[in-house]
């Protein structure tokens, strides 16, 4: 057989489904300035980055993963307040954690459901696991339509419900009251994606006491440490172990550990980090909301979906002018000429503004 014809014979064995899809796409941002994922602007001051480097080196690499595991699933349960009689559960990042529980679900029929738009992994990672994905829109102010939610449960009987609190990419958090009747109504697991929690005014934790179907989802990307690669699960102790069981044992680095856990040691510098991002979220929500014909929403994010009179056109000139944002456009027929901004810093923000006037 020739090098061609076992090669085509090989892709002849890859899915149908897989063959067609894309690549996730990660853009090319060299020399820009960043504001198109969400990732936190500030680095650690340089005292702090030489201490990380002595706590890295010092690191045993020659040993798979263990105690230090531990250790940050213990720290991170702490900050993050963990109820009591919960679990936690450490990912790969939080994409990690949505293909883990994707699997767990994974049987004949069963259906996850979102709404949309919102993370596009959930229903990505559902579709690749066989798994039937439901999207429920969002009215037109991106709030929860109760009405079709519970009508959308009733119906499909989802094994899995993802909410996104506060959601990507609108960054707004959906009606308390509406998720708790959604919660009431779940015939299977409700996975509250906390990922943007470091900027948002309420979280869902202490619903974890009295819903036992429940699960809060975090991260530590947004919080500072996207290279990381941490995300984390708290539910009941039953539910977590069955999520757990599925996780590739030797998940989290000796080295990814290690530098989660001398950030939480330094808690207080990603705070103030926060604030200072929730800050300048209001500044840059304001002027953007003065530019004339463009609407930015409310976010409780890091960032801030914005309408402009022409997205793809507007896209292209900030990126011409070395400002890199995520065109959310063709995502979803709600995000129509919507742009989505991450909050950077005032320098940041500054650059993007004065790129903007020449842009619209
Ligand atoms: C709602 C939501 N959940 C999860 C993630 C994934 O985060 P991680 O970096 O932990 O994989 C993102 C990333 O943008 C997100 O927006």
């Amino acid at each position: 057989m020739s090098p061609n014809q076992a090669l085509s014979q090989a892709l002849d064995q890859i899915r149908d489904d897989v063959r067609a899809a894309h690549a996730y796409p990660v853009a090319n941002s060299a020399g820009m300035v960043k504001l198109d994922v969400m990732e936190n602007p500030f680095r650690l001051p340089a005292e702090l980055q030489a201490q990380l480097g002595q706590r890295l080196g010092a690191v045993a690499i020659n040993r798979y993963p263990a105690e230090g595991t531990q250790r940050l699933a213990a720290a991170l349960a702490a900050h993050a307040g963990m109820p009591a009689g919960c679990a936690i559960t450490l990912g790969n990042g939080s994409d990690e954690l949505i293909t883990l529980l994707s699997m767990a679900v994974s049987k004949p029929g069963a259906v996850v459901l979102s709404p949309e738009p919102s993370f596009v992994m959930y229903e990505m990672s559902a579709r690749y696991q066989g798994l039937k994905y439901v999207g429920v829109p969002l009215r037109a102010d991106f709030e929860l339509d109760v009405e079709a939610m519970l009508a959308a449960v009733k119906q499909h009987r989802p094994a899995l419900i993802y909410l996104a609190y506060p959601n990507n990419p609108t960054g707004n958090l959906w009606d308390a009251d509406v998720i708790e009747q959604i919660i009431q109504a779940a015939p299977g697991l409700v996975v509250m994606d906390e990922a943007y929690q470091p900027f948002a005014e309420r979280d869902s934790m202490a619903w974890l006491s009295r819903y036992p179907q429940l699960l809060v989802m975090r991260t530590m990307s947004k919080f500072g440490l996207a290279g990381v690669r941490i995300g984390y699960l708290i539910g009941q102790q039953a539910l977590v172990a069955e999520i757990d069981k599925l996780r590739p044992p030797f998940n989290i680095s000796v080295l990814n550990a290690e530098a989660g856990l001398f950030a939480l040691e330094h808690a207080e510098v990603y705070a103030a980090q926060a604030a200072e991002l929730r800050a300048q979220r209001e500044i840059l929500f304001a002027a953007l909301q003065a530019m004339p014909g463009v609407q930015p929403f409310p976010s409780q994010g890091n960032m801030i979906l914005t309408r402009v009179p022409d997205a793809p056109a507007t896209f292209a000139a900030l990126k011409a002018r070395g400002v890199l944002v995520k065109n959310s456009s063709a995502a979803h027929p709600m995000l129509r000429n919507c742009l989505r901004i991450t909050v950077g810093t005032a320098q940041e923000n500054q650059a993007l503004l004065a790129a903007m006037k020449e842009s619209l």
